[in-house]
């Protein structure tokens, strides 16, 4: 089975992202153990609070000691608004006029993660106006232009008239969706669509934690036993048909064969459909 998906513009996106939140210390060491057992995409930002991306870089280097070539991976940062940052470790000037705090944020990521591209940029959040929201835009869009980025797209977007908007209003258009899957927001039923109308590549986060109800499930438990499976494989494998794109984040290296061990059974449309409906999403 084909492991990638091609955006509307002809890039190639992993189905499976390695999620570097929270990793601290540990960064480099799980960033390159990840890429060992087989993850190519790595989601990462510029958000010292919640990543490490200097240690993101690190462990992305010592990948490339196993034969690996930049082409060969999907790296994704984002842009984080002062808002988002720990006042006090802000990774750039803050004094500087927004649009300049993207492109300074956007060269510190490259420097961070020793590259001259970003396979995506992600705007981590709307900004607290319309009007800043579309000047954050407009410079991803410069970015895109001058050749640095291969996508843009946005998380923490949970209007779909927002987002709509900001579609029809974008040069560029965002090719990418992040967003925390939960019941909250109804499984983002309205956003998933009009990400399927327009090739929109929907990720998430908070897969598993926000739904401990769909894992406990008789259906996935059933499930899980009658395929010798995890229940966190089932539920992967069953958002990963269904054009859901997991990013996982796990520390454990037993869980990390887990999650990759998805792209190798699949599981029936009946079935997948039960489990839909515990969300029910
Ligand atoms: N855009 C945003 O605002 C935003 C926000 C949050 C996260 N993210 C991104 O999403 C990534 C994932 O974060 P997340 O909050 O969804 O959760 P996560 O970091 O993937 O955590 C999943 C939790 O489930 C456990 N787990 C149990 N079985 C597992 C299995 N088979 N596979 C994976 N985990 C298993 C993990 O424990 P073990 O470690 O023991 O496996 C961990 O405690 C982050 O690293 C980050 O890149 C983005």
């Amino acid at each position: 089975m084909d492991q990638h998906i091609l955006s509307s513009t002809g890039v190639k996106i992993p189905k499976l992202f390695y999620g570097t939140a929270w990793k601290e210390h540990r960064t480099a060491e799980l960033v390159e153990r990840a890429i060992k057992k087989g993850f190519r995409a790595i989601d990462t930002a510029c958000q010292p609070k919640h990543y490490k991306e200097p240690l993101v870089g690190r462990g992305i280097q010592r990948a490339y000691q196993l034969g690996l070539k930049r082409e060969d991976l999907f790296i994704q940062t984002k842009f984080t608004s002062i808002r988002g940052q720990d006042p006090n470790d802000i990774p750039y000037d803050p004094a500087l006029p927004l649009k300049d705090q993207i492109h300074n944020s956007f060269e510190v990521s490259k420097s961070n993660l020793n590259t001259d591209y970003l396979d995506s940029l992600v705007l981590h959040s709307p900004l607290e106006t319309w009007e800043d929201t579309l000047v954050a835009w407009q410079t991803f869009e410069e970015i895109y232009e001058l050749g640095e980025v291969k996508l843009i797209g946005l998380s923490n977007c949970y209007d779909p008239e927002l987002f709509a908007s900001l579609y029809h209003e974008a040069k560029i258009k965002p090719a990418i969706l992040q967003n925390r899957f939960y019941k909250e927001t109804n499984h983002d039923k309205e956003l998933r669509a009009f990400c399927r109308e327009n090739d929109i590549f929907y990720q998430c986060f908070w897969t598993l934690k926000a739904n401990l109800h769909i894992l406990e499930s008789e259906v996935v438990v059933e499930l899980a036993s009658r395929l010798d499976k995890t229940s966190a494989q089932i539920f992967y494998r069953c958002l990963y048909q269904q054009g859901i794109n997991p990013i996982i984040g796990t520390t454990s290296a037993n869980h990390m064969d887990q999650d990759l061990e998805i792209l190798n059974f699949s599981i029936s449309d009946e079935d997948c459909n039960r489990i839909k409906e515990m969300g029910p999403y």
